[in-house]
């Protein structure tokens, strides 16, 4: 049993925030941002992820003009959706590209990296006072707004401070002021946090370098790894201090979202991803530095399951649920909710989904449906995430079926449409009794929950499910295991039900199956049939 921190919340209860984040532009105005609310209805999401910009917001030092924010909190209020507000500001995908133009041109004052060859790069420093107190005064303004237009409504329910932050065009500052720290001994407080979990990739980097004690400078207990790190050191704590500002205003969830370091052909920092941002190897400094952020979360983009798993895993500790701000939104998502408590995820850049008549365009059905089952199924997820209780399948390239070991009982998933039982599925669900060829097999994908020995419940599509009660010796004795009459030696279905989720998280049946419906069929459910229940005997 895992005890799983559901960061955000609606109303006070647990809140499974589901859907996709706008692209770059589309929060300037309510003409560029209607599509991506639209989309989110389509997806069957709850929630939009969208930025509110700093350049914006404060076009003129200390003259704040929030209508834009007005106008997604009047928009989503209308469409009935959550919003999660990014704020585009130090910090945008590496660089500073979000800054108010008084920011931007006057570099004298908002000190910008230096590089390795003495060239300022557009990118704040975090080393400069006058950055960090500009940013959260910005922020904190925001704050303040949303709290005395929102606090009774809570339609923004989290804040991502800053965007894939870092920097992209050095591994550190070389300035001044980040070279007197470089040169200065690392924080005995980063030494200390260092000893005490004496793991991870943080403290690895410290003992490769030889694992000097207190009082060693950056590059003495890191090594090469020392700019990056110092990076995500002064990164981590300028965040946290506009994290810190803001709550103090309006006390909203809180996080910071990571372009990951990991990528199969090239990774270096400061090149194939911001230097400073809270990458695997540095997520340890994030975690001691940045109190005040309730989570950190990878922009999980692979889609293939090794490097979608290895995030995962590296994401999801017990001081950090794992939540993706970014992803494909892809079958990944299913292994995400089963193995490693993902507490909510989006798919990036929305407005794509749909062709210029609002309809989804034939590429992305597939990523539609898969929110369509997660989104079916939220309640089951917040009731039984971190239990055991839910189970992925997911047809890898060229599976054909799946075991998934249920407590008591065996799931046996058959992939694809063609029938290698007797017959299709039924009349609405195509296939028939028409054989297909194997380059028609949709890849399937879903959740198997089992709620109670005898309670399943399953979402998903491209799969059909065959319950067996799991071999145990005294049943092996029993006739013959052969064909789908095992499934009569060794459980009974006692009923099958299409069915949603009420607003109070209660199940109601819509549509009974049986007869043609469920014999040797197996158990099938597509994004349309909702949620199916399936109650067994012995
Ligand atoms: C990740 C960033 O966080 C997004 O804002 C966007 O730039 C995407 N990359 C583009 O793929």
């Amino acid at each position: 049993m895992t005890d799983i921190k559901r960061v955000f919340t609606v109303d006070g209860h647990p809140f499974f925030p589901l859907g996709g984040q706008s692209c770059n532009s589309s929060g300037y105005n309510e003409k560029e941002s209607e599509r991506a609310f639209e989309v989110i209805k389509l997806l069957h999401g709850n929630t939009l992820e969208i930025p509110v910009y700093w350049d914006q917001v404060e076009p003129v030092e200390g003259k704040y003009d929030f209508t834009a924010v007005d106008a997604l909190l009047a928009s989503a209020r209308r469409h009935e959706l959550k919003l999660i507000l990014l704020w585009f500001a130090t910090w945008k995908n590496g660089n500073m590209d979000y800054v108010p133009a008084w920011v931007k041109t006057n570099p004298k004052r908002f000190k910008r990296v230096i590089s390795q060859n003495g060239k300022d790069i557009w990118n704040l420093s975090s080393h400069c006072k006058t950055n960090l107190e500009a940013d959260k005064k910005a922020f904190a303004a925001l704050c303040k707004h949303l709290k005395a237009k929102d606090n009774a409504d809570r339609t923004v329910i989290s804040l991502q401070v800053q965007n894939e932050p870092g920097i992209i065009g050095s591994d550190r500052d070389y300035g001044p002021e980040a070279q007197a720290v470089f040169d200065s001994p690392v924080p005995a407080a980063l030494v200390a946090a260092m000893k005490k979990k004496g793991t991870g990739f943080v403290y690895d980097i410290w003992q490769k370098a030889g694992g000097k004690k207190s009082g060693g400078t950056w590059p003495e207990l890191f090594g090469w790894e020392a700019g990056e790190l110092m990076s995500a050191w002064s990164i981590a704590g300028y965040i946290d201090a506009i994290a810190e500002a803001g709550k103090a205003v309006y006390d909203l969830p809180m996080f910071v979202n990571v372009w990951m370091m990991e990528q199969p052909w090239w990774s270096l920092p400061g090149e194939s991803y911001p230097s400073g941002g809270a990458v695997t190897k540095a997520l340890d400094i994030y975690k001691w530095c940045a109190p005040h952020l309730d989570l950190i979360a990878p922009d999980n983009y692979p889609d293939d399951s090794r490097g979608y798993e290895y995030n995962a895993i590296n994401y999801s500790r017990d001081d950090n649920p794992y939540f993706t701000p970014e992803s494909a939104g892809d079958q990944n998502m299913f292994r995400g909710i089963a193995d490693y408590n993902l507490i909510g995820n989006f798919f990036f850049g929305v407005e794509y989904i749909v062709d210029e008549n609002c309809q989804v365009r034939p590429e992305y059905q597939a990523l539609v449906e898969n929110f369509h089952c997660i989104s079916s199924a939220i309640p089951l997820l917040l009731k039984y995430q971190g239990t055991g209780k839910i189970h992925a399948f997911i047809q890898e390239f060229k599976l054909l079926a799946q075991r998934v070991d249920l407590d008591g009982w065996l799931g046996v998933v058959e992939f694809g449409e063609k029938p290698t039982r007797w017959a299709g599925k039924d009349w609405r669900h195509n296939a028939g009794w028409v054989w297909k060829e194997q380059t028609d097999l949709k890849r399937g994908r879903g959740l198997i929950i089992q709620a109670a020995e005898h309670e399943f419940y399953l979402v998903g599509t491209g799969c059909r499910v065959f319950l067996r009660r799991a071999p145990t010796p005294e049943k092996m004795q029993a006739p013959a295991l052969v064909s789908d009459w095992a499934t009569k030696i060794f459980g009974y279905i006692v009923s099958v039900d299409e069915g949603h989720f009420d607003k109070k998280g209660k199940y109601v049946a819509d549509r009974r199956r049986n007869g043609d419906e469920i014999f040797r069929r197996g158990l099938w459910v597509e994004p349309d049939n909702g949620v199916l229940r399936v109650i067994t005997c012995d």
